[in-house]
């Protein structure tokens, strides 16, 4: 069997992004194996999940750091002595320090539930529905020293739908997401991804759908 991309994710909170990537792995969908998850939060149910299908899960307390860059020090050392080949953020609540984004450069990736580089940071969805947006997403993305500026990978668009809430819009994210994170860790696995400046190339990924989207839909 080829080699399998080795994987560290990192997570905070409920982990149904880890639960989509574990799914693919196990269905045979993603030549990817996770080495290690690890939580910066102890009651992350994240962790329970990794637990339930036999992968390492550890929880690296930021409060018993110091510092920012001893925590992400710690990080670096479990993920290295794990062999991981590309760290996948997937709810991870904290910022990485230089330390942690050198070693790993153009090896980290990360899922943000809106359309980059619209709505960065927290407490997007709502942001999304204030603005009136017709359209919002998510978006798989190379993590560099800004905040959700790194390189697009892949994104996927939904659209805002008078009555939203947050919650129901954050739902309908959450579903997308679950589908292109494990396909941007497949770019990965089969080699396929460059990045030239800000744009990420993705060898022979087939035709790019040319229709445009309309919401809401066009009458005639
Ligand atoms: C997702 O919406 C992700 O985009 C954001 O945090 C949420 C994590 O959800 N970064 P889960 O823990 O994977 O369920």
């Amino acid at each position: 069997m080829a080699q399998r991309l080795k994987l560290g994710v990192l997570i905070s909170g409920g982990g149904s992004n880890l639960q989509s990537i574990i799914d693919h792995i196990e269905r045979g969908n993603l030549a990817a194996k996770i080495q290690v998850v690890i939580s910066n939060n102890p009651d992350a149910y994240g962790l329970e999940r990794a637990r339930k299908h036999g992968l390492p899960a550890v929880c690296v307390r930021h409060t018993d750091f110091s510092d920012r860059e001893a925590f992400d020090r710690e990080l670096l050392r479990i993920l290295t002595s794990s062999g991981v080949d590309l760290v996948v953020l997937a709810g991870f609540m904290r910022i990485l320090t230089p330390v942690f984004l050198r070693a790993f450069e153009k090896r980290i990736i990360n899922i943000h539930p809106a359309l980059l580089p619209s709505f960065p940071g927290t407490h997007v969805q709502q942001k999304a529905i204030d603005a009136g947006v017709r359209f919002s997403g998510c978006t798989v993305h190379f993590v560099d020293e800004g905040i959700d500026t790194g390189p697009i990978i892949i994104q996927a668009v939904v659209p805002v739908l008078e009555g939203d809430t947050a919650q129901t819009l954050a739902d309908r994210i959450l579903k997308e997401e679950h589908k292109i994170y494990p396909q941007a860790i497949r770019y990965f696995a089969e080699g396929r991804i460059r990045v030239e400046g800000l744009r990420v190339l993705i060898s022979a990924s087939g035709s790019a759908p040319e229709a445009a989207l309309h919401n809401p839909p066009l009458e005639s």
